[in-house]
This record gives C-alpha cells, structure tokens and sequence, in this order.
C-alpha cells in the first residue's frame, strides 16, 4: 500500500493567513500542518508517500520535508498540481505514482487522534473496492455527510444544507487501482472542482465500497475556528497515537 498526501488548494478560508505561504506549511501546535498527516501513514506502516501540492510555495515543501527524515523515510516523492481543480483533480497525479497498487489518500489539512492502521489492515483483506472512515460531528454541513443502513453506506452528499444524518465523511480514503479510471469520468461540481464525494459515489454505485467510524477525535485545520481547535487538541492530547 502507497500513501497519498494532498496538499494543494488556495486555503482561501484562511485569508490572509494564505496569501504569501500554503495551507500546510501553517502552524499547528508545535508542527507544521503537514506534519500530521505523513505521521498518521507512517504510523499505519506506509513507507512510500507521494506529497501533492500547488501554489506559489511548493518550493518549500522541499526545503521543509526534504527526503523525510523527520518521519524516519529515505524519500518522499513530490507532485505539482496545477490551478486548485479540486480534491479529486490533484489525486489524479497520483496515478504514476501508485503504478496499479492500491493507495491510503490522507488530505493535508485532516489530523486524527487515532491510528488507521486496522483500517488500513482490513482494506488490504478487502482486496478490492474503497473504505471511507465516519466520524460523527455536530456540524456536518461542512463536511460529506454518509447515509449509513445495515453497516452499508448508502450514499454520500457533498456539504449539504440539511444533512440526514451527522456521520461526516473524514479525509482519509482507500482505494484500489480503479480509483484512477473512476476520476477520469468526473465533471466539476458547481464550485468547479472534481469532487471526492464523487469518485465514492461511484465505488458505493459499484457496490464495493466499505466504512468504518474512527476512534478517538478528528478534526481539519482549514478554518480559523478548526486550526484553533486542532492546535488545542495536540496540545492537551498528543495525536496519531491510539488505535483505531
Ligand atoms: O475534511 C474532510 C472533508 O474534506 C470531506 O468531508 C469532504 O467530503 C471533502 O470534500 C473535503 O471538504 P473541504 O471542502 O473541506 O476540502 P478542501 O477544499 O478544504 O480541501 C481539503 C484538502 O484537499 C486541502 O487541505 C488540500 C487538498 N486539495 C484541495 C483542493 C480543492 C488539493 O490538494 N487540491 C485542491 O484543488
């Protein structure tokens, strides 16, 4: 298994704080954002990562991760996302990268409490298909919100303005190879980017896609509001540290 960082986007939710650096170079707690989400794969055993990122400030990402020795790796691999296409736009360049095996997708501004690595386990004796992590949240308008019958999910709706339920969809995803076919066929939403809730729409239509709810606290860091409480989450919790 590969692991996938996404890290590219405007951020314009963090103006001005994202007008001269990324998202991800940002401080959370006593870290760089970015640092979060490599550490949650390594900790799930995923040694081969692929860093995705756009903007004016790619360049530091270099300077900052280097070959990843802070994570204990011997190499990181980078890719450049032209423009802010959308979540699903920016995994497209991974597909080199995964060269047909499957893929853990962690997006750059998700921090977890917890440890994937059952996930990560239980999707690799699932062989094939997807697996979404659930989380439930008091404000799922902010999020894809998952419509979960019989342990099946049944569907995903992107930010909606009355959610049916409160099981947020969290930004940490496992695919097999078909998850680059699947993004081909994409048609930007009306925000005008190539929609994550899409592609997973697509493996539930194919009936192979599986959930699990994550143990311990979740949170992203693309709002003033979510960067506070992340920061204040590490602070008093440490993270990445309990098994899922
Ligand atoms: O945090 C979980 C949520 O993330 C999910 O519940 C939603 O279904 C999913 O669409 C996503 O929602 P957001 O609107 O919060 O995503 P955002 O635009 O903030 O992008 C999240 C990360 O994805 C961002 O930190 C970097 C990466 N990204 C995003 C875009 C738009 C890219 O790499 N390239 C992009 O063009």
């Amino acid at each position: 298994m590969k692991g996938v960082v996404l890290a590219g986007g405007l951020g314009t939710r963090l103006y001005p704080l994202t007008k001269i650096t990324n998202k991800h170079l940002l401080p959370v707690f006593d870290k760089p954002m970015i640092y979060y989400p490599i550490q949650c794969l390594v900790n799930a055993g995923i040694r081969d990562i692929l860093i995705v990122t756009g903007g004016n400030s790619a360049g530091d990402f270099l300077q900052l991760l280097g070959n990843g020795a802070d994570f204990g790796l011997q190499r990181l691999n980078y890719a450049y996302q032209q423009g802010e296409g959308g979540i699903a736009d920016a995994l497209k360049l991974a597909e080199h990268f995964a060269d047909g095996e499957a893929i853990c997708v962690v997006l750059g501004d998700n921090i977890i409490e917890s440890n994937i690595k059952k996930a990560v386990d239980d999707f690799k004796a699932q062989g094939t298909g997807a697996k979404i992590l659930l989380k439930e949240v008091h404000d799922p308008e902010r999020f894809g919100v998952a419509t979960v019958k019989n342990g099946k999910v049944e569907k995903i709706v992107e930010k909606p303005k009355q959610p049916e339920t409160n099981q947020a969809v969290i930004g940490i995803y496992l695919y097999d190879k078909h998850v680059f076919e699947i993004c081909r066929t994409l048609k930007p939403s009306a925000r005008g980017e190539l929609e994550i809730t899409d592609v997973n729409n697509e493996y539930i239509r194919r009936g192979s896609m599986t959930a699990e709810v994550l143990k311990g606290w979740w949170t992203d860091a693309g709002t003033f509001e979510s960067l506070y409480r992340a920061a204040t989450l590490i602070r008093d919790n440490g993270c990445n540290r309990m098994d899922i």
